[in-house]
């Protein structure tokens, strides 16, 4: 079988699914994984379950026009995320473009069903599936059945997913009476012992990564705060011998972690690896439009280390697949009872720390999976994705010394507070720093305890700590005139990119640049707990900018015996300045932080506005939407 798209192959949709004899496309639009994930697993299940010849379809790999000759005897299925300001994937852009600008073409014998991926604490809430349902509607297109949406600020895409695809299911059964067969395993990858291959270097996985990461000194290693359950870290990636990495102001850095020793070590033991782990295995599709994501050759121990996320919980769904491999009756009842329903699922994982490894140990008492396929885990598990930090530096003053800022935190298990969640990256960063050999200052905090990672498992990072990492632009980006005035809103660790900002203008002052007027909100619990960089923005303040240009309004959430005071509050209590800088000045306004916080500040803004000068509520809210549209209010946030 093919293991990628090569060249050749026809970017015609149409013609894919005729050479390829299938009767399904699932189009997935997906920046972190979630929707591709999903893709992979309804056309596998519309396979086992229905009998349909399915395929999975990655938007930028065929031509948006072409979707207009799939024939109605076939269907097609659009599982698309909406990002940030109500934007699509990277890999849906050219498929957007067309659907949103192509008004005239006509789509009427494309039978589909459609999905959206969102998260309701932004503002444009699932706008890309429906823009999209909307314009395959008006093209003449024919909807199979309502269009569903999950919503990821309840935590609940998973069981929007599974309700959706049972309408799905339900619509096939009746309206298209096809007939739902039991369900049997049938694997699309294989995977294959081979004493005779060359592993590939690690991350050296073409065409898996858009961009390969690096290998990434890094240099410095700082604690900016340390609390019961929360720590921050500042980290200092060294850039001068790495020429093809640059990066802007306001950038982000991606970084891929590794899994602990504990969680590789749960897997290769319970699926009777341990022996093979440094055996090469070559990664195979059984089906030539299914293209194998991850790098290969390689062996278990590395793909359970680095390139496949065994770290996070297993959904519902998986678990109630893994019942049929159980080793025993105990193990198989076991499973069935979590993923019975939804309460079950989750009154389970509200008091057990669950991964892959964990639940099969758990399921077994440790005793072997002999009857689980490899492949299916590689399958069920998304390969590993990056995590992107906001860049706290400044490429002005520091082009070749890249800084991240970077919450740890602890998050307990809701009915066994003992037991703690930690971030996959965090926890890998921190033991970074603490490896053999590093020279980095320690973090101070011995309770900040990590799992063991097998560090030496990276050959080609010699002596000095590094980390994979690459750049990934954004449009988050200080305005080009330097005198244009600027409103930063930050809580957390959202000061990431204004830090860079800050000491960026600073800089251009201090070159006889004309430097605009700035205010800067900043939310935290306490000035004693969490105010990063305090000392760094109120030197730049006092020593560089002035308090005139520079403002600094912190908002304090947790101090004892005052008010709960958030970033908005304080945006409005300065209502009149800011109103000013907005409409009369030309501000630019940025925001970071969490979706929820831009969210609130955003919807209070209008009123500030109209209060403050003589606007009516309906042409301040025109004005704030001109500002998103001209991107002079600019957004990074996060879930
Ligand atoms: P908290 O103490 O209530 O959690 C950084 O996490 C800061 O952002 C904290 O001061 C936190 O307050 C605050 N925060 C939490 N939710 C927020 C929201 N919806 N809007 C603004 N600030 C928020």
């Amino acid at each position: 079988g093919a293991t990628s798209v090569t060249q050749q192959e026809s970017r015609n949709i149409a013609l894919r699914l005729e050479e390829t004899k299938k009767n399904v496309v699932v189009f997935w639009g997906s920046q972190s994984g979630t929707a591709e994930a999903l893709a992979g697993r309804l056309a596998r299940e519309l396979h086992l379950r229905f009998g349909l010849e399915t395929m999975t379809a990655d938007l930028s790999d065929y031509d948006a026009e072409t979707i207009a000759l799939i024939p109605d005897s076939k269907f097609a299925i659009f599982l698309l995320s909406t990002y940030g300001e109500g934007d699509p994937s990277d890999n849906a852009q050219l498929f957007w473009k067309w659907i949103t600008e192509h008004q005239s073409s006509r789509l009427e014998s494309l039978r589909y069903a459609a999905f959206g991926l969102g998260n309701s604490n932004y503002k444009f809430y699932n706008k890309v599936i429906d823009t999209v349902v909307a314009a395959l509607d008006s093209k003449g297109g024919k909807a199979m059945l309502p269009v569903g949406k999950a919503d990821d600020a309840q935590g609940a895409t998973e069981e929007d997913y599974m309700r959706w695809k049972e309408c799905l299911f339900a619509t096939l059964r009746t309206v298209t009476g096809l007939e739902e067969k039991p369900l049997l395993y049938e694997p699309t990858l294989e995977v294959v012992k081979d004493d005779s291959l060359d592993l590939i270097d690690l991350h050296d996985g073409t065409p898996v990564h858009s961009s390969a990461p690096k290998a990434l000194p890094v240099t410095r290693f700082d604690e900016l705060f340390k609390a019961s359950s929360r720590n921050c870290l500042h980290v200092e990636l060294d850039l001068a011998d790495i020429p093809e990495i640059r990066y802007k102001t306001g950038d982000h850095l991606a970084v891929w972690p590794m899994n602990p020793d504990q969680e590789v070590e749960n897997l290769l033991s319970v699926l009777g690896l341990s022996d093979e782990r440094a055996t090469p295995i070559i990664i195979r599709s059984n089906d030539s439009s299914v293209k194998v994501k991850l790098p290969t050759p390689t062996t278990p121990a590395v793909l359970f280390r680095h390139y496949l996320e065994i770290c996070a919980p297993p959904s519902r769904e998986t678990i109630k697949g893994l019942a049929q491999f159980a080793p025993s009756p105990e193990a198989r009842s076991l499973l069935m009872r979590i993923s019975e329903d939804q309460a079950s699922y989750a009154s389970f994982t509200a008091k057990t720390l669950l991964t892959l490894g964990r639940l099969l140990m758990l399921a077994s008492g440790g005793e072997k999976w002999s009857a689980l396929p490899l492949s299916w885990v590689v399958e069920s598990l998304s390969p590993m994705q990056p995590r992107y930090y906001s860049i706290s530096s400044s490429s002005l003053l520091s082009p070749r010394k890249i800084t991240i800022t970077a919450l740890v935190a602890k998050t307990p298990l809701h009915d066994a507070p003992e037991e703690t969640i930690l971030g996959v990256t965090t926890s890998y960063m921190l033991a970074l720093a603490r490896s053999k050999g590093s020279s980095l200052a320690q973090p101070s905090d011995t309770s900040l305890s990590t799992p063991t990672y097998q560090l030496l498992s990276q050959p080609d990072l010699g002596q000095s700590v590094s980390m994979y990492a690459h750049v990934r632009k954004s449009k988050f980006k200080l305005p080009i005139t330097s005198s244009c005035p600027l409103i930063m809103i930050a809580a957390g660790t959202g000061i990431a990119p204004f830090r860079a900002f800050i000491t960026e203008r600073a800089r251009l002052q201090a070159i006889g640049k004309p430097v605009g007027r700035m205010m800067l909100f900043f939310g935290c619990r306490s000035p004693e707990e969490d105010y990063i960089y305090q000392d760094e923005l109120q030197n730049a303040q006092r020593q560089s900018l002035g308090d005139e240009t520079l403002q600094i309004v912190t908002a304090f959430s947790r101090v004892k015996g005052r008010q709960k005071l958030y970033v908005q509050d304080r945006v409005e209590e300065h209502g009149k300045d800011v109103a000013e800088m907005v409409a009369e000045q030309g501000a630019n306004v940025y925001i970071c932080g969490r979706a929820s916080m831009a969210r609130e500040v955003g919807s209070r803004f209008g009123k500030v506005l109209a209060s403050f000068t003589n606007m009516s509520d309906a042409d301040a809210d025109a004005l704030l939407s001109g500002m998103r549209r001209n991107g002079k209010w600019q957004e990074d946030v996060w879930g």
